[in-house]
This record gives C-alpha cells, sequence and structure tokens, in this order.
C-alpha cells in the first residue's frame, strides 16, 4: 500500500492532518487546476502529459504556469520509495497554492450503466478561453454524476446543448464498431484525457483505425463495445446506457484495457 503524504508549497505532512488556509482561492472559489496522475507499482504513467495539461488549464484560465522545478520536487518526494498503485493528485490554486499528494487508488465500483446528463456548461474550444480546461470547478459534473445516480445509473454521460457526445464527469468513454475505435472530438470542450491518448496510440499499433468527431448517444448505441477509462480507472466496458443494454461481447475493449494496464505497469510511457 501506498503511504499516503502531501505537500503544501513543499511542506510535508501525512495526508490527515495536512491543511490549507481557508481564505485560499481554492477553499473559497474553487479557483485554480488540477491534475490526477495515475501511479502504477509506484511509478506515474505520462507524468509529462499530465504537467503540460496542467500548465494549459492555468493558461487558459489566466493563472501563470507553477515553476516546474517545484512540481517535479515534490512528485519525486511523495513518490520516493513507493511501490504500490495510487493517485498523484496536483493542485495549484489562484492564490498560488501548490498541492501535491499521493493517495490511495480511488475505491470505486466499475462503471456499467450510464446515464446520459446535459453539460451546457462545456462548450467548445474557441468560443471561450477556459475551455477544455481541467479547472478546481467541479461542482456541475459532481452534480451530473448524482443526477444520473439518482436516476439508477453508476454514473453520467454528459451531452453538450447540441446533443454531442462529449465524457463522463471524471471519465473518458470511447467505443468500437465495426473495428474501428470512435471519441467524440476535443474540440467540443471535453477535457483532453491522457488515457484515451495512450488508448487511441494503443490502438492504432494494433492496426485499428481511430477516429474523433461529433456524435450522438445514437452512435453509441449502434456500437459494438462501448468503454470508459481515466487515468486512475482501468477500462471498463459498459452494459448499459440510458435504457439501453449494449453487448455483453466486449473482445476489443478487453485486449485495449490488459495493453494499457501492460504500459502503465510497465516502463513503457513512464517519464524519465
Ligand atoms: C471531465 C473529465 N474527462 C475525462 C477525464 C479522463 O482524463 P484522463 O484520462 O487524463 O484521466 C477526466 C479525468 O479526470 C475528467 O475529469
Amino acid at each position: 500500500m501506498v503511504t499516503q503524504l502531501a505537500l503544501v508549497n513543499g511542506v510535508a505532512s501525512p495526508l490527515d492532518q495536512a491543511g490549507l488556509a481557508l481564505t485560499d482561492a481554492g477553499v473559497t472559489r474553487g479557483d485554480g487546476a488540477f491534475e490526477t496522475v495515475g501511479v502504477w507499482d509506484g511509478a506515474p504513467f505520462r507524468l509529462d502529459d499530465h504537467l503540460e495539461r496542467l500548465d494549459r488549464s492555468l493558461s487558459a484560465i489566466g493563472l501563470p504556469a507553477t515553476p516546474r522545478d517545484d512540481l517535479r520536487a515534490d512528485i519525486e518526494r511523495v513518490l520516493t520509495d513507493q511501490a504500490a498503485d495510487g493517485a498523484l493528485r496536483i493542485f495549484v490554486t489562484a492564490t498560488g497554492t501548490r498541492i501535491v499528494m499521493l493517495t490511495l487508488p480511488p475505491a470505486r465500483a466499475p462503471l456499467r450503466h450510464l446515464v446520459s446528463q446535459p453539460a451546457p456548461w462545456i462548450r467548445p474550444v474557441g468560443t471561450y478561453a477556459p475551455a477544455s480546461a481541467k479547472t478546481m470547478s467541479y461542482g456541475p459534473n459532481m452534480a451530473a454524476s448524482r443526477a444520473a445516480q439518482r436516476a439508477g445509473g453508476d454514473d453520467a454521460l454528459l451531452l453538450s446543448l447540441e446533443g454531442l457526445v462529449l465524457e463522463g464527469p471524471t471519465f473518458t468513454v470511447m467505443w468500437l464498431r465495426d473495428g474501428v475505435l470512435f471519441a467524440p472530438d476535443v474540440a467540443l470542450g471535453l477535457v483532453d484525457s491522457i488515457s484515451r491518448r495512450a488508448l487511441t496510440e494503443i490502438a492504432e499499433a494494433e492496426q485499428l483505425e481511430c477516429r474523433s468527431g461529433h456524435y450522438t448517444v445514437a452512435d453509441v448505441l449502434a456500437a459494438d463495445e462501448v468503454l470508459t477509462c481515466s487515468s486512475v480507472r482501468p477500462v471498463c466496458p459498459l452494459s448499459r446506457l440510458d435504457d439501453h443494454e449494449l453487448p455483453v461481447d466486449t473482445p476489443l475493449t478487453d485486449r485495449l484495457g490488459t495493453a494499457l494496464d501492460r504500459r502503465r505497469r510497465s516502463a513503457v510511457g513512464v517519464d524519465p
């Protein structure tokens, strides 16, 4: 099991004793950006990708980048002598507070049943600056998860105002049809998922065609297999979307999931 540790501006405490000033903009307004990095057998997967996305998120909401050396020193410290799975969480608030912590992997049930929910706060890239940013203001995402759970699902499938399929509140959604791997266009304002990027690379290496574009729930329902994934979740096949059962046979999803797990647990994709 990983040793849970938090660093706030470089000062270390056990996770359950770390604290933030009540006046910090991260507390008062949820103002800042964050990253959740999967740690597999003690090593972070695609850390550079996460640090670059953090900088893009900060820039999108008008905040300066955090000095990379400080962040890397904190990350190295929380990961020293760790050999188990965990979640490396990084937050940078508008007050300038830098939080780096290592926690146990989130204990979550597999996502089997998603319920469509509107996500009017997600707008296409180019229509306003924060589009696609992974900001600390996740209230709307969490409200959509709860609404989906009240409707009997495990979580939500977020749809744009126009009815286009986007993503889950904390995970990416992809599907396969006739041997093609589909995903919604990131330019619709989705979080640019790093596990989705890794899955696309794996699929391309296995000679599967990959397409991204504008799709509706009907497109997803016509799929042979539908999957969810995030940096701290394995690939999980979906069995139900709204009131519709999905195919139970998921050979390609299983293959992609196994290949991703292998990459996460090997040197492939781990930054030097
Ligand atoms: C809204 C949203 N979409 C997608 C993802 C998946 O991104 P990643 O694969 O980089 O974890 C996340 C992860 O936190 C997310 O919050």
